[in-house]
Parts: structure tokens; sequence; C-alpha cells
């Protein structure tokens, strides 16, 4: 199976809740490499172009609003099947209905405060890396 990389965001109620440090833990142990990750603030137009996308849905605004309320952390991820193993931690959109021991069964409060956000494909992991990372922020791995 291939090496991938995916990206991650540490959404701002696991910040506020101090568990970004429990999460890339448990990516760590799930055996993610984190090739980059920084803290930021979200402003209106980062978070809305991020999530364009979602723009017709009834909770774009909520969500906007729940991403730029706090700062987040943002990372690129790497691991072999990166993308579907990284949704497979996260868990399901809805804590509730997340599996035992995934993030968001762990972390996430409801089905708009879920914790983490994870790239849905290969290609929006390519796009979402380089809507937030430079080339030259993301060190590659050592062998
Ligand atoms: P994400 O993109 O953040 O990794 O989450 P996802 O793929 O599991 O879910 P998606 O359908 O892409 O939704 C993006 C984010 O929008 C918020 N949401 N709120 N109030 C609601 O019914 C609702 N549905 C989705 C969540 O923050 C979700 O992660
Ligand atoms: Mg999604």
């Amino acid at each position: 199976m291939a090496v991938e990389r995916t990206f991650c965001i540490i959404k701002p109620d696991a910040v506020e809740k101090k568990k970004a440090g429990a999460i890339l833990a448990l990516l760590e142990d799930a055996g993610f490499s984190i090739l980059a990750c920084k803290r930021m603030h979200l402003t209106r137009s980062l978070a809305e172009g991020f999530y364009a996308v979602h723009k017709a849905r009834p909770f774009f605004g909520e969500l906007v609003e729940f991403m730029t309320r706090s700062p987040v952390f943002v990372a690129v991820l790497e691991r072999e099947n990166a993308v579907a193993q990284y949704r497979k931690v996260m868990g399901a959109t809805d804590p509730a209905k997340a599996e035992p021991n995934t993030i968001r069964k762990l972390y996430g409060s409801n089905v708009g405060e879920n914790a983490v956000h994870g790239s849905d494909s290969l290609e929006n992991a390519r796009i979402e890396i380089a809507y937030f990372f430079p080339a030259s922020e993301v060190a590659p791995s050592t062998p």
C-alpha cells in the first residue's frame, strides 16, 4: 500500500479543551508521522474558502462561525494509506455515532463541534495541504 499524506485540522472545540496534544499523540500512536503542524486563528475568508464545497448547506454559517471562534492546529500527516486510515481514526462526523476510541468519540461534542477535520480523498488532501502549507514548511520524513 502506498505512503500518502493527508490534512488534519484540530478544531477550536478540541483546542479550547486542551486536547490538541492528546490528539497528536493518538495520531502518532496510530502510525502517523506529523510532517508539519502549526497553530493559527482562521480568518473568515480562509474558513469560507476552505469549506467552499459546503457553501449551499444549511450549516455553512454556523460552521464558519465555529471554525473562526478561536485558534486551531493545522497539520500534515503521513503513513501508508493515510487518507482512509485517518478517516477511520477520526470516526463518524457525529461523535454520538463514532466507534469507541476514535478521536471524535473521545473528544467531539456534537455533529458540528467534532474535534477534527480530515481530507476525504487523496486529491482533496493535496489541495488542502497546499491551502495551508507552502512546500517549504513540509519537511519530508527521514527514512
Ligand atoms: P470534516 O470535513 O470536517 O472532516 O468532516 P466530515 O467530512 O466528517 O463531514 P462533512 O460532511 O464534510 O462536514 C463538514 C463539517 O461541517 C460540520 N457539520 N455540521 N450541523 C450539522 O448538521 C453539520 N453537519 C456537518 C461538521 O463540523 C463537519 O465536520
Ligand atoms: Mg468533509
